[in-house]
This record gives structure tokens, C-alpha cells and sequence, in this order.
């Protein structure tokens, strides 16, 4: 299996000296920063908007992994691609419309992901799993950093790397929320091949060794 892709959560930065958490992040083998865009309608908080974004942007060498946490995600492709975002990430549950969404979002130049919370199952992915570059699954409720890793979501790491295999999909499986060095190991056992972690990089006392420890993790 190939080495972890790590995307530190930038929702956990001190945004009091955003500048120099940020600076840590590219001097770091983090591969990725995960942006966390929230409207407090989908997710029962807001985090940061478009002219935030826009300075991070600049001041980050490493490719952005949006995670748009709102309803109606399609309305906003454009913006999330003028960031010179990477990778945009809708949710499976914001989106009934989810196969159009991902054909735009690919056709904007940029990799799509679909999300799931944490209740919302695998085996409903059947019939889009071939068309999406990644499947970001919740293993929190979404909307706050710091909270504690639901176990279950082992068991959907498991499930949605068969039904990858089965399906000859190319999708990467990244997984958001409560990981840490504990966590990670194990998801990286089932097959996980993206971790995003907040609380355990920003807050660790050495950002740059955590991020080298839980890349190798496997
Ligand atoms: C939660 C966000 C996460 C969050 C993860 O809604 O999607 O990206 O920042 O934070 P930690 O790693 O602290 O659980
Ligand atoms: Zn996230």
C-alpha cells in the first residue's frame, strides 16, 4: 500500500498567527491543507468565508482539499475553483442532484470528492463510486473540530475499500475527524489512504514532527 497523504485541517490553526501556523504546514510533509467551509445551515456552525480563504491561498504552497460543509454546494464551484483549489468535496446529503454536481465540479479542472456523515451509509455510493476521485468519510459529526473519532467508521473504511476494489474505482478514501496518532494507525490498517487531522497537528507542541509521525504511520 502506498504512504499516507496527510491534509492538516486548518480549521484548528491559531487564526491570532495564521501566518506562521501556515508557514509550518509548507515546511511540513503535509501533502495537503483541508479547508473547512461551513454556513451554519447544513452544519449547525460557520467557519471561514471567500476573502479569508483567498489570503490562505496565497500564503499556502500546499494543494487545497475544500470540504464544503453548506447546502447547495454547486452554487459555488466557481469561487472554490478561482481559490486554485485541488480537490472540492460536497456532501452526499446536500446534494440531490449529486451526480451533476460531480460532473461540474470535473469539469471545472478540479478532483471531486463526495462526503458522508457519519450515519450515512456506504453501500449508497454504488452508483457514483466510479465517477468520484475520492470519498471523504465523516468519523464525526460535522461542524466542530476537536471532537472524539467514532470507531464505527473502521468498518466503513473496510467497506468502501471493497467496494472500490469491486468496482475497479479509483477513488482515494480520506477520513475527517478525531484523528490522531491512535486513530490514524488503525484506519491506515484498513486501507484509509487520506488523513485529515485538526486538533492533533495544530495543537501538537511540534506541528512539523506530528505531521512526519502520523505520515508515517504506514
Ligand atoms: C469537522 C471538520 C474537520 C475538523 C477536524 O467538521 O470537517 O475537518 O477540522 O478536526 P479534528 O481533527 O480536530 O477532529
Ligand atoms: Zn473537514
Amino acid at each position: 500500500m502506498s504512504k499516507l497523504i496527510i491534509s492538516p485541517s486548518l480549521l484548528s490553526a491559531n487564526f491570532g498567527d495564521l501566518k506562521s501556523d501556515l508557514e509550518r504546514v509548507n515546511q511540513s510533509e503535509a501533502d495537503w491543507l483541508h479547508i473547512d467551509i461551513m454556513d451554519g445551515v447544513f452544519v449547525p456552525n460557520i467557519s471561514f468565508g471567500f476573502p479569508v480563504l483567498k489570503y490562505v491561498s496565497e500564503l499556502s504552497t500546499k494543494p487545497l482539499d475544500v470540504h464544503l460543509m453548506i447546502v447547495q454546494p454547486e452554487k459555488f464551484i466557481r469561487e472554490v475553483k478561482d481559490l486554485g483549489a485541488m480537490m472540492m468535496n460536497v456532501h452526499y446529503e446536500a446534494c440531490p442532484h449529486l451526480h451533476r454536481v460531480i460532473q461540474q465540479v470535473k469539469e471545472s479542472g478540479m478532483k471531486a470528492g463526495v462526503t458522508l456523515n457519519p450515519a450515512t451509509p456506504v453501500s449508497l455510493l454504488t452508483d457514483i463510486i466510479s465517477d468520484v476521485d475520492l470519498v471523504l468519510l465523516m468519523s464525526v459529526n460535522p461542524g466542530f473540530g476537536g471532537q472524539k473519532f467514532i470507531p464505527h467508521t473502521l468498518n466503513k473504511v473496510r467497506e468502501l475499500k471493497e467496494l472500490i476494489l469491486r468496482t475497479g474505482s479509483r477513488a482515494l478514501i480520506e477520513v475527517d475527524g478525531g484523528v490522531n496518532l491512535e486513530t490514524g494507525a488503525m484506519l491506515a490498517g484498513e486501507g484509509a489512504d487520506v488523513l485529515v487531522a485538526g486538533n492533533a497537528v495544530f495543537h501538537a507542541p511540534d506541528m512539523i514532527d506530528m505531521i512526519r509521525q502520523l505520515k508515517n504511520l504506514r
